[in-house]
């Protein structure tokens, strides 16, 4: 399973890079808003910048709502660096875009997909990747984990070149559990990743090993 960041900070994409562990970033509208990144022009630089640390794929979310809207401004972003990958919501014109992104050799990232039947009609349209909003669907008191996993058969069975792109992730044990259902990436906050990180055993178990080893040598 691959990890990307979801965040446009990039203090935090550059902590991820620097563990090694990172395989690409997502990003939308409101995660550049928190980050204060504004007007057209800012936003470009911004995934330049992005792209310029990171190697794998960057998603890119437009704005626009209508196919010609989308078309357009997914040529713009596909222009700003050779990774990136332009994110579509999942709404009707949105699939046509991808669709006609698919027949022009330029990646795309369904996003707010919360059903397997969205995740179909993606994969069908022809998307790179898939973003099901598993935490978005714990909120509602509905099964996250559920629905990558049955996304995951449907697209086995089926043969579906899609990947499944985890969004949404809370926490670290929601990284574990995509792993587990069959997701091809989770994109998760920095704190989430860093999460996997803790054990109380592994830090006393350290403290154990340095304390003999100072008292033995000394
Ligand atoms: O990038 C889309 C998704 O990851 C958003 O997550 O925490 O706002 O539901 P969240």
């Amino acid at each position: 399973m691959r990890f990307f960041i979801d965040t446009a900070s990039i203090e935090q994409i550059k902590e991820a890079h620097d563990l090694g562990i990172l395989d690409g970033v997502t990003t939308n509208p409101s995660l550049m808003a928190k980050e204060g990144i504004s007007g057209q022009a800012n936003i470009k630089n911004h995934y330049a910048k992005i792209c310029e640390i990171v190697e794998g794929d960057v998603s890119a979310e437009v704005i626009s709502t209508d196919f010609e809207g989308i078309i357009a401004e997914g040529q713009v972003l596909a222009d700003i660096a050779p990774n990136i990958v332009v994110k579509v919501p999942m709404i009707k014109e949105g699939v046509k875009a991808i669709k006609w992104f698919a027949d022009h050799g330029i990646k795309t990232n369904c996003t707010l997909v919360f059903s397997a039947g969205q995740a179909i009609l993606a994969a069908k349209a022809g998307a790179s990747y898939i973003s099901p909003f598993l935490g978005r669907i714990d909120d509602t008191n509905w099964d996250g984990v559920q629905l990558i996993h049955q996304i995951a058969e449907i697209y086995a069975i089926q043969g579906y070149d899609t990947e499944i792109l985890a969004a949404s992730i809370r926490n670290s044990r929601h990284i574990v559990q995509a792993a587990q259902s069959g997701a091809d990436i989770v994109t998760c906050p920095l704190k989430a990743i860093v999460g996997l990180l803790n054990h109380p055993l592994t830090d006393i178990g350290l403290a154990r090993f340095l304390t003999d080893h100072k008292n033995s040598n000394s």
